[in-house]
């Protein structure tokens, strides 16, 4: 056969899998709020096995096997070895994996009890970065991207009792990963969120998307999805408004309607307000929290509900830095939340991928706008299309996690990349998938071009892609990276004049403790970086434009490539609060400029 032929063939089984799932009614990565369904953790202490060399899969160390007659052996075995915490990453939890790139394979066994009538699924908060599920000896999912759930439908593969279930984790960063093979925070791998065994009745909704219609105070639009394609009623219960509408489905399961209600409550910044809402078919319910608000830009504003709201924001990693570790809980969530609202913000960008859900949810519930963004981290290969494909995934994936939620803003699709043909076209195609799925949000991204033009004496870009975004966001580090060509008092901007800035990022290092001349950058004192921050800060005051800004970041943070030996140590110190949780005299001044902008 020859490679048209090949090619052909190949096209036509994608096509016709694709028909095949379209016509089950499912055709989305996951279902909508897994936490909301009938499901059982399976977090908790694994069986692990370090596969550095990847002989792992060549063994079949996932068929488990224990020798059975005098002449067998087995070179692996998963009792009796390393145990890994899930979640968590395993870069924290053990001293010989806390630069370890490479696979790890996970393991444990499960207890079913699969009901006649009733569906299973498998459901991955995030596994970083590339894996491979494995129940029972038998591999049926594989993905790519460290950041986002998956699920796998296991009815009919799991046994009555015990299961047997393994992961093949790879974090090895490579040239057409995203990010890839350098960016600025600690490669954790592992399987870094909840993992649950899901139950749903055969049918079941599947997917929702529950939001204000328009900018109507007085009415809600619900779109749902049921897992199998069949015209089938729909009750949708929000009970404060006094709403219990049943509405029927097509014959692909599908309904979407607007319904009339009192004049709601809407969701702002500082003042959430969330409400109940159930979606039922037959026997199933799923319950969830919805906020109602509605987003738009005039000229260089940013509006919420029509008012327009100034972003006071910071940026945090997905990091416990006191563990050294990926946070994944709700304590984590009521940690990072507490500490960046303490600093009077009324957003969140979190930085640079998307975090998980308890974050996402707390947020909503605190009145917290979130910016939401994957991992397109400088240098990511816009040449290639299969990268393009692994981004827009990612996207896909992102929005169709927190579609439902308020708190979600803006979605960011590129952070501090180069213009060039390639790289226009590849974020283009994100921005269209992205309007295609989600057209209540803002699309934003990142960029670090703003230069000083010796001419104008002004600060200028030049990234004709910015037309494209409803927000432009700029990282710009002067004091740090960039000495100040004039002074903040004289630091007048003119980028992109039309349209909301967003000041994604400044700042400056400092080691919490150290004292130095606040003159001298070297310094990595504390004094240092509050005067790099009051000259930001002033000079903040010279952007006609600007409609919002995020220091980098809220705290000191791991990163490979913070090499100073006493200053940095690993740790990237642009923190306003120390790993240790101590906070530097730079967050003081932040905190004193949000709570007069307020
Ligand atoms: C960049 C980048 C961040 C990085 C920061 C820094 O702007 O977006 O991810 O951590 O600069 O250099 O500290």
């Amino acid at each position: 056969m020859n490679h048209r032929t090949a090619y052909f063939f190949a096209a036509a089984i994608m096509l016709l899998n694709a028909l095949a799932v379209q016509a089950a009614g499912i055709d989305s990565p996951f279902m909508t709020n897994v936490y909301g369904r009938d499901y059982q953790f399976l977090n908790g202490k694994w069986n692990a096995i370090v596969d550095l060399y990847d002989q792992g899969e060549k063994m079949k160390v996932y068929e488990n096997r224990t020798p059975q007659t005098n002449e067998e052996f087995y070179e692996y075995s998963f009792e009796g070895g390393l145990r890994l915490n899930v979640p968590g990453d395993w870069n924290s939890q053990t001293p010989e994996l806390k630069y370890y790139e490479g696979t790890v394979w996970y393991a444990r066994h499960f207890d079913a009890d699969p009901q006649p009538g009733e569906r299973q699924f498998l459901y991955f908060g995030a596994v970083s970065y590339r894996s491979k599920v494995y129940l029972n000896g038998e591999l049926i999912k594989e993905h790519e991207g460290g950041f986002t759930p998956f699920e796998v439908e296991v009815t009919g593969k799991l046994k009555q009792g015990d299961n047997f279930l393994t992961v093949q984790v790879n974090n090895r960063r490579t040239e057409d990963a995203i990010p890839a093979l350098a960016f600025d925070w600690w490669n954790y791998g592992g399987i870094t969120r909840d993992v649950m065994l899901v139950t749903t009745p055969d049918q079941y909704v599947r997917d929702y998307f529950v939001c204000l219609a328009g900018k109507d105070p007085k009415a809600v639009t619900v779109s749902v999805a049921l897992a199998q394609p069949q015209a089938a009623d729909v009750r949708i219960d929000i009970p404060e408004l006094k709403i219990s509408e049943t509405v029927r489905t097509d014959a692909e399961g599908r309904a979407e309607v607007t319904l009339k209600t009192p004049k709601l409550q809407l969701w702002y910044p500082d003042r959430a307000k969330l409400y109940d809402v159930s979606i039922t078919c037959g026997e199933s319910t799923v319950s969830d929290r919805i906020g109602f608000r509605y987003l738009e830009t005039e000229g260089t504003k940013i509006l919420v509900n029509g008012e327009p709201v100034f972003m006071r924001s910071i940026s945090f990693h997905e990091e416990i830095p006191q563990r050294k570790g990926r946070a994944f809980s709700q304590a984590d969530a009521q940690m990072l939340l507490s500490e960046a609202a303490a600093l009077g913000v009324n957003m969140i960008r979190l930085a640079h991928y998307p975090q998980n859900e308890y974050i996402v949810r707390l947020a909503e519930e605190m009145g917290i706008v979130l910016w939401e963004e994957i991992p397109i981290w400088q240098g990511i290969d816009f040449d290639d299309k299969n990268t393009e494909m692994k981004a827009q995934g990612m996207l896909r994936e992102m929005i169709h996690r927190d579609m439902n939620r308020c708190a979600v803003c803006f979605w960011g699709v590129a952070n501090e990349t180069k213009p060039s043909a390639s790289r226009n076209a590849f974020l283009m195609s994100l921005l269209d998938t992205g309007r295609s799925m989600d057209t209540t949000r803002l699309y934003v991204a990142a960029f670090d071009l703003v230069y000083f033009n010796e001419e104008t004496r002004h600060f200028e870009m030049d990234d004709p892609f910015t037309e494209n975004l409803d927000v432009v966001a700029v990282n710009k580090y002067m004091g740090w990276y960039h000495p100040w060509p004039v002074p903040p008092t004289e630091a007048v901007w003119d980028v992109v004049p039309d349209q909301p800035l967003i000041i994604s990022e400044f700042g400056g290092e400092s080691l919490y403790g150290q004292h130095g001349d606040r003159n001298v950058t070297s310094s990595w004192s504390e004094e240092y970086q509050a005067r790099l921050y009051e000259d930001n800060l002033e000079m903040f005051h010279h952007i006609p434009n600007l409609a919002g800004v995020s220091p980098w970041i809220l705290f000191d943070f791991r990163s490979p490539y913070r090499f100073h030996p006493t200053n940095q140590e690993d740790w990237n110190r642009k923190g306003l609060v120390s790993d240790q949780g101590y906070r530097k005299q730079a967050w003081y001044l932040m905190h004193d400029y949000y709570s007069e902008i307020k």
